[in-house]
């Protein structure tokens, strides 16, 4: 089967399964409780989800630590429960992608297990162990992971480390080993014959490192980058995996890419170079941050976000194909964030919707982003699960000058704050679940959830379900080039998509009071066919307007 260019008309929903829907009141997501509102995805007129991680795991990363690859982890439901439920989704129409993790897997796998027992057994070569430094006092050299602290973790009664670059239950799997790789190549046949429609890779950007595993110059956070991402063989890798596996299957492919220059996503997303389908990039998330380090606030400028989309819209163009989105299960709420107010929620969400969906690539939509969920507003660290945080935590108390750096931040950037349960009606626990959840539910439940938002004809649920309609199978949209207009002005977005003589002008303003705009009058001739304050049509655009003309 050849891979085909479904993908460009795909409106992709993320599903965190542990947060979704609980069938079984037993306060964590589930599989039976994904199906029983897939009819409410097909409302909503989306095309596809991406569920993360379902699979055997500890879930000391919430999944992303898997222990075997093909089995379901028991509190989400039986391998019976995932059949019925792809044949449930392609049954509406709606495709599925899984997630790959296989930077690392946890350290409950057999493998993991296996290397750990027997030092001599072939599982050792899975993984990156190394003898530590001062006969194994020290770690094998001084890099720092993404949650903090060394990738090192010693192996008790032995002088040897394993690399870890998450927390020291996700040893990194070694990529070097030829095993380690047809391991891969058998898991996702297994998927892509039950029929699954793709994979979104897991930091796929770490899985080659640079072999010399020697220290590097000490900085701030990530100390060792430059070995383990992007790493030498990461684009053979890449194509072996698409030659073996994925070019067999009408599928696609995003890849999660950490640090990737435009420069590197060509050569990832370029279709002659057969390697994967699209990627994230994180340049708009790190417009409220410094270097990166979403501890490191910064503030938001609509001009920075205007230049990292003008980079990737002309970056990709005509060579390859971009991902959009502007929430997932690790970034905090849009709602209130990329230079918005939570006293506007409403037209902040749809103005935020209304400026990613025009652009070109494959649209993602968070779950509860489409009824405007927000941040969780965590008071204390004892409110919130995730591991990452609790790690931060630990570090800004061990060390005062990083305490001071990332004081308040922590709970404000916790990646709980998505992943909160979702807010399905206004009952106790929000309609997500009869029993107290894993996590506790965001107070204003009451007023922002579902069932209020299908009852709102003026609901952000709503207008989503326009933009859906609205784009999918849209040449404009879909082929049409992109020009920036009126760049003058501090906080307005707004930009041309033409097509065959055709075209959108979007307009987004992030002026929190009525904001006149000179030169927009030429562009309102045409068929004024989205926004979200009903009944304007003057030049000037109320707080956090957004409009669409066609013309
Ligand atoms: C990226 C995932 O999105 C995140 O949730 C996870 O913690 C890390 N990769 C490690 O797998």
């Amino acid at each position: 089967m050849k891979n085909t260019d479904w993908y460009k008309d795909a409106v992709i929903y993320q599903i965190y399964p542990r947060s979704f829907c609980d069938s079984n009141n037993d306060g964590f997501g589930d599989i039976k409780g994904i199906i029983s509102k897939l009819d409410y995805l097909k409302e909503l007129g989306v095309n596809c989800v991406w569920l993360s991680p379902i699979y055997d795991s500890p879930q000391q990363d919430n999944g992303y630590d898997i222990s075997d690859y093909y089995k379901i982890y028991h509190r989400f439901g039986t391998m019976d429960d995932f059949d019925l439920m792809l044949s449930e989704m392609h049954k509406r129409g709606i495709r599925l992608i899984m997630d790959l993790v296989v930077n690392h897997t946890s350290d409950q796998h057999h493998w993991f297990k296996k290397a750990i027992a027997d030092p001599k057994s072939k599982y050792h070569d899975y993984y990156i162990f190394k003898e530590g430094r001062k006969n194994g006092k020290k770690p094998p050299n001084n890099w720092t992971g993404f949650f903090g602290g060394t990738t090192w973790e010693k192996v008790s009664g032995s002088s040897e480390y394993y690399l870890h670059l998450f927390t020291k239950g996700q040893p990194d799997l070694n990529w070097e080993n030829p095993e380690v790789r047809k391991e891969v190549k058998d898991i996702m046949t297994f998927w892509f014959e039950k029929g699954v429609d793709g994979f979104r890779c897991d930091v796929i950007t770490l899985i080659s490192k640079k072999q010399d595993f020697k220290s590097r110059f000490p900085t701030l956070a990530l100390c060792g980058k430059d070995a383990f991402v992007n790493g030498p063989r990461l684009h053979e890798f890449l194509q072996e995996l698409n030659r073996e596996v994925i070019s067999k299957y009408d599928v696609m492919t995003v890849g999660e890419t950490v640090f990737s220059s435009l420069k590197e996503a060509k050569k990832l997303v370029d279709p002659k170079r057969k390697e994967l389908t699209m990627i994230f990039n994180f340049d708009h998330t790190d417009t409220d941050n410094h270097m990166g380090v979403k501890y490191l606030k910064k503030k938001f400028k609509v001009k920075n976000l205007r230049k990292v989309v003008r980079k990737w819209q002309y970056g990709l163009r005509g060579c390859g194909w971009n991902s959009l989105f502007i929430e997932n299960h690790d970034q905090r709420r849009s709602v209130g964030r990329f230079g918005t107010n939570e006293n506007y929620r409403k037209e902040g969400a749809k103005m935020l919707a209304t400026l990613y969906f025009f652009l070109q690539g494959t649209p993602f939509i968070y779950e509860g982003q489409e009824i405007g969920m927000t941040n969780a507003h965590f008071k204390s660290i004892d409110e919130i699960m995730d591991i990452e945080s609790h790690n931060m935590d630990n570090i800004a108390k061990s060390n005062r000058l990083l305490g001071m750096l990332m004081k308040d931040t922590i709970l404000e950037v916790s990646r709980d704050n998505a992943r909160t349960p979702m807010q399905w009606d206004d009952s106790e626990y929000a309609g997500f679940s009869k029993a107290k959840p894993w996590l506790r539910i965001t107070p204003n439940y009451k007023t922002i959830n579902v069932k209020e938002s299908l009852a709102d004809a003026d609901s952000i649920f709503h207008y989503y379900q326009k933009l859906i309609k609205f784009r999918i199978g849209n040449e404009i949209i879909k082929n049409g080039t992109y020009h920036e207009i009126l760049t003058n002005y501090k906080k307005l977005f707004a930009y041309q998509r033409i097509y065959k003589g055709k075209e959108l002008v979007v307009f987004c303003s992030f002026y929190q009071e009525d904001k006149r705009i000179k030169g927009m009058k030429k562009y309102m001739t045409g068929k004024l066919i989205l926004s979200n304050y009903e009944g304007n049509t003057s030049d000037i655009l109320k707080p956090y307007e957004c409009r669409v003309y066609y013309r």
